[in-house]
């Protein structure tokens, strides 16, 4: 087991997070802990998002206890001031303000509703590394979204996500059906990226999807559900829903793409952002609040889940160890490739911090 990511493995801190929903960030400070680091957000006047750590270097005071003033934090202990790169500007004590002091800002991109975060090497913050997701930027489709605070590991959640077969028996009330596990699958693997797609035919749709695409009740329909692990960030899945018995050149074809985006809060904690797109109805308010309410109850079902073994890891101190069986073998993949990962990153990271 000691090459799979678990609760204790370091974090990766070279990616591109979810640092929050961008209507989330305003005016105000906002405190969160991100990979470990606290960090307070917030808007300057003209809108741009702003993300620095949370802490006074003067005397460590968090800074999202002080007060926004224009552009800038005033520290609530003693008054300094930083701008919204960090820089300190004005230490009310002293008639010039010292060089130097500072603290660090993170740099930020804002894409659709989400704001992503860079906590690594400032050098490697390539936005171009941000997997394009035109789902949630453009308007043919309809979207909802929802996020959680999950009290378990981030690697826990990316195991259940591409672990879906779970969802005939932990979701057998919301999002799955008898069906569902013993579906034929298809993997694919590249570096960095694993994918499970799996097909359910002839199937009948749970009320989930079948009350918002009115396929209801039919048992003929095709599900295709493609999972997509793309990033320690970022889970995709893609479900196609037709109703098979109809002519395939112009039956409708019904597609959602519900984005699953861990940020590691600690070693075991999460936050757990979800977007929810449809390519069908874009604008009909009631099927949002539809989708709205029945997948937040879905997916409290995996957090619930997640938080009671997390329980029983926090308790067991290591005196039990798991058995995986053949169909865990993506699984087992993403969590080598996430350990591989955490570990060269921490090596570079000491190698650094040895370095002259
Ligand atoms: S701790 Fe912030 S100004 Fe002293
Ligand atoms: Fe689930």
């Amino acid at each position: 087991m000691s090459a799979l990511a678990d609760r204790h493995t370091p974090f990766i801190f070279n990616e591109w997070y979810v640092a929050a929903f961008g209507a989330d960030v305003g005016r105000s400070l906002l405190a969160r802990t991100l990979l470990g680091q606290r960090v307070v957000l917030f808007r300057t006047t003209e809108g741009s998002p702003v993300a620095m750590e949370d802490r006074c270097p003067h005397r460590s005071y968090p800074l999202s206890l002080g007060r926004l003033d224009g552009d800038t934090i005033v520290c609530g202990y003693h008054g300094f001031r930083y701008d919204s790169r960090g820089d300190c500007i004005e230490v009310p004590a002293m008639p010039n303000c010292p060089r130097n002091i500072g603290t660090r800002a993170y740099p930020l991109a804002e894409r659709g509703p989400l704001l992503w975060i860079w906590m690594g090497d400032p050098a490697l913050a390539d936005e171009s590394l941000i997997e394009p997701m035109p789902w949630t930027t453009s308007s043919d489709w309809g979207a909802t979204t929802m996020s959680y605070q999950l009290r378990a590991s981030y690697v826990s959640l990316h195991e259940n996500l591409l672990d879906t077969g779970h969802a005939s028996f932990l979701h057998a009330n919301t999002i799955g059906e008898p069906d569902y596990v013993r579906a034929p699958t298809q993997q694919e693997q590249s570096p960095g990226r694993f994918t499970l797609i799996r097909t359910i035919s002839p199937t009948t749709l749970p009320p989930i999807f079948g009350r918002p695409t009115g396929l209801e009740g039919r048992p003929t329909i095709t599900r295709i559900a493609r999972s997509d692990f793309l990033s320690p960030a970022l889970y995709v899945i893609a479900t196609t829903l037709f109703d098979g018995a109809l002519n395939p050149s112009n039956r409708p074809e019904f597609h959602l793409r519900v984005s699953h985006m861990p940020t590691p809060e600690t070693q075991t904690s999460c936050h757990y952002f979800l977007h929810i797109a449809r390519d069908f109805a874009p604008d009909d308010s009631d099927i949002s609040s539809f989708i709205s309410s029945r997948f937040s109850g879905a997916f409290k079902e995996d957090v619930d889940a997640l938080n009671l073994i997390e329980e029983i890891y926090s308790r067991s101190d290591g005196d039990f160890y798991e058995m995986s069986v053949g169909s865990d073998s993506l699984t087992l993949a993403m969590r080598r490739y996430l350990k591989e990962r955490a570990e060269k990153e921490a090596l570079l990271r000491s190698q650094k911090a040895l370095s002259p």
